[in-house]
């Protein structure tokens, strides 16, 4: 394979670049990324192409916080509208057989344009790998993508078991709940989805426990933890909407939420008041380190420049002062000038 493509969000690509520009050469792979703005797509080459491969099977995903999708492909294909499925099957041989089939395009106006492309496609192609049999059903194997750049031209690729998004373009769908009070809600949702597994969420979201939510108002995030029938102790001068508050399970305090302090331990911590992110790493960090919250999940608002080298020096900070807790962020779908943090005790 010949580069990275990585998907993100339209507007930061120059921090997706940066970030797996930064990634490889800590992994002594020196390479430099391509990539438009606005276009929602980061190409990342180095001149080897087998040290491109290690890089990519050795990268923690999990770990990466800009790209939503990670992609080993091929040289661009350029294509003819009469015959898009030949040279792209022909493509496909080079290729390992895959578990599955993904036909994506970027998450822009211009992307969007191009789904009903991708949609008509998929079934003759599929058709064709599952005859070749270049498609298999089995979990281990890569999976197969095809990324529309526009009519007429398209990358082949794969990515890795564990090192990818199990999304179509890395982008988790929610729906909006109809009683919740904010749109925000899907972004505390998201991240639940996101950083914990499925297996965990029994005794991470466990009814009758404690949550603090930092800059509460009107009450979305709030919302996601008495859905689940978890106590709130909400921190915010607004007001929060009136129907929460009807559960029982909800406490208003209006205060500073850099001044609030509980008075025991409680479950989790979490924060979406917009500041500056080096005032509400500061406050994050001394909660956990005082022990006050057990767990926390907060947004930091990116400033306009050179977001990666701030989101670093962040994650650094945190690592450095909370050396007991797994650190993790990402720019989730449902952020926008932001990215969320998720901090949980390591365990034994
Ligand atoms: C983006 S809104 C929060 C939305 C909320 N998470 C939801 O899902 O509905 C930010 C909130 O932070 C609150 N806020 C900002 N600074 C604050 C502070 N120092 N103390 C308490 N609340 C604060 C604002 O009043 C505002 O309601």
């Amino acid at each position: 394979m010949q580069s990275l493509l990585l998907y993100c969000r339209p507007g930061f690509e120059s921090a997706c670049a940066a970030e797996i520009t930064d990634l490889a050469a800590m992994s002594e792979v020196y390479g430099y990324a391509k990539t438009e703005r606005e276009s929602g797509l980061v190409l990342f080459d180095c001149g080897s192409q087998e040290s491109l491969e290690h890089f990519a099977s050795q990268l923690s995903f999990q770990h990466v916080v800009f790209s939503r999708q990670i992609v080993l492909v091929a040289p661009v294909l350029e294509l003819s509208a009469e015959d898009r499925l030949t040279p792209i099957m022909l493509a496909a041989t080079e290729l390992p057989v895959c578990g599955k089939l993904f036909i994506e395009s970027a998450d822009t106006n211009e992307g969007k344009a191009l789904s009903a492309l991708c949609r008509k496609f998929k079934p003759h192609f599929e058709r064709s790998l599952v005859k070749q049999k270049r498609l298999q059903d089995k979990e281990s194997l890569p999976w197969m993508h095809l990324i529309f750049e526009s009519g007429t031209r398209a990358w082949l690729g794969i990515s890795l078991k564990g090192r990818r998004s199990p999304w179509p373009m890395g982008i988790r769908r929610l729906k909006m709940p109809g009683s919740a009070p904010s749109r925000s809600t899907l972004k505390l949702e998201e991240a639940f989805h996101y950083f914990l597994t499925r297996e965990k969420w029994p005794e991470y979201l466990k009814p009758m426990t404690t949550a603090v939510d930092l800059g509460a108002a009107p009450g979305g995030w709030t919302w996601q933890f008495v859905e689940r029938g978890i106590k709130v102790i909400a921190i915010d001068n607004g007001p929060m909407e009136h129907n929460l508050m009807g559960s029982g399970l909800v406490k208003h305090i209006r205060a500073d939420g850099f001044t609030y302090r509980p008075s025991g331990t409680v479950d989790w911590l979490v924060c979406d008041m917009v500041e500056k992110p080096a005032r509400v790493v500061e406050r994050m960090a001394t909660w956990l380190e005082k022990g006050w919250s057990r767990r926390a999940i907060f947004n930091l608002k990116l400033p306009m420049k050179q977001p990666w080298r701030s989101v670093k020096l962040y994650l650094e900070q945190l690592t450095e002062r909370l050396p007991d807790h797994s650190i993790r962020a990402k720019q989730l779908y449902h952020d926008r000038e932001e990215i969320t943090v998720c901090i949980l005790p390591l365990e034994n």
